[in-house]
């Protein structure tokens, strides 16, 4: 018996000392004050968003909670309000599977809120099949919605000068592939369903936001705009909640004992969103509160530059 409590003990111990010295990570050291301006953040009723929205109210941004869901939006509008102790924050609402939703939220924004000084680009989906639209479900909310919706706001982040875009990718970039043709004939980046093809094509969608990121950074190259992207680490979160059971089950041990919480989670695109002096390293891609290399892939100009234009067709601004 007193051997069993040593021993567990000593796993609890082990565990907690790995946690603090090899899963935490660095924090955001950024002490920006936000009075006065305004940010939005996508995908803000859970995970990383939900964190990342009450940490901005605390700083004093109006802060803008776009989900799709007005129910679990309402819901984390209460928690963030709560917990920051700030009622300068909004709910609206925004999915971004499907364009049409994307360009009334727009309007909606663009009609009441004066500002913009931050746009958190952190929603994200992992799951396979279609969105209403008809793209492919991964590329079409991790990336098209996104693109709408960034390019819908633009104007009204270069009126308010050093106004800053922050994509959350994620390290799975680095497998990532943009496959043109089956771009162009499936408005997708992968069809399958089976485990693998599922990841891949959420890569896929992730290397999307590093080379939108890169590419965007050129196109406002003489405006104050600013834009990063970033890996926010493994994190335990609601995101594996479309996967199926068996596979969660064996997740969980996993993401508990080895991923980050989403307070820890959220710091890198709390760097980006805030820390003083990054700006020349617009368009590049961080981790851990680090700028970090890229693959050339991840800043390929002419696959970048081709995305684009695509992703600019597909939903109506070309
Ligand atoms: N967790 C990780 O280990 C990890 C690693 C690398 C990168 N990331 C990235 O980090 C970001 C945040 O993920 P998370 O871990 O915090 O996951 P999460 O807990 O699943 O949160 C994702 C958020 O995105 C929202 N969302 C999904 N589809 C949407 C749509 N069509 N329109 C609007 N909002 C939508 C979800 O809303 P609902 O609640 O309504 O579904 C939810 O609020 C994602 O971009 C993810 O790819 C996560
Ligand atoms: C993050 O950076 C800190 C400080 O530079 C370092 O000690 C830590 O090991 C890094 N963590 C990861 C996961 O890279
Ligand atoms: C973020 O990614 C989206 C979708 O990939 C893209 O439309 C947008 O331009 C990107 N913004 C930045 C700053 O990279």
């Amino acid at each position: 018996m007193f051997i069993a409590l040593l021993v567990l003990g000593g796993v609890v111990g082990a565990a907690y000392v790995f946690r603090q010295v090899v899963v935490k990570g660095k924090r955001c050291t950024s002490e920006a004050k936000l009075h006065g301006r305004t940010v939005i953040v996508t995908g803000s009723n859970t995970g990383i968003g939900k964190t990342t929205a009450v940490d901005l109210a605390k700083r004093g941004a109006r802060v803008i909670l776009a989900c799709r869901n007005r129910q679990r939006g309402e819901a984390a509008l209460a928690h963030v309000k709560q917990e920051s102790g700030s009622n300068q924050v909004v709910f609206m609402q925004l999915d971004l599977g499907n364009l049409k939703s994307v360009r009334s939220f727009a309007e909606t924004f663009l009609r009441n809120e004066p500002r913009l000084d931050i746009l958190i680009n952190n929603a994200g989906i992992y799951m396979a099949g279609r969105t209403e639209d008809g793209l492919g479900m991964m590329f079409g909310i991790n990336h098209v919605g996104h693109f709408l919706l960034t390019n819908l706001l633009m104007d009204r982040l270069k009126e308010c000068e050093a106004s800053r875009v922050v994509n959350v990718s994620s390290l799975g970039h680095n497998f990532g592939k943009i496959d043109f043709e089956c771009l162009n004939k499936h408005k997708a980046l992968g069809l399958g369903t089976s485990f693998m093809e599922v990841l891949q094509a959420y890569c896929n969608s992730k290397l999307c936001n590093v080379l939108f990121t890169h590419e965007l950074a050129k196109r406002l190259q003489g405006t104050k705009v600013t834009c990063y992207s970033l890996h926010p680490g493994s994190i335990n979160s609601e995101l594996a909640r479309n996967t199926n059971s068996l596979f969660q089950l064996l997740l969980k041990p996993i993401t508990a004992l080895f991923f980050k919480n989403t307070v820890q989670g959220c710091q890198t695109t709390l760097h980006c969103a805030l820390q003083e002096g990054i700006e020349h390293l617009s368009g590049r891609y961080f981790s851990n509160c680090t700028v970090q290399e890229v693959y050339s892939k991840a800043k390929d100009d002419a696959a970048a530059k081709k995305l684009w234009e695509i992703s600019e067709r597909m939903c109506g601004l070309a």
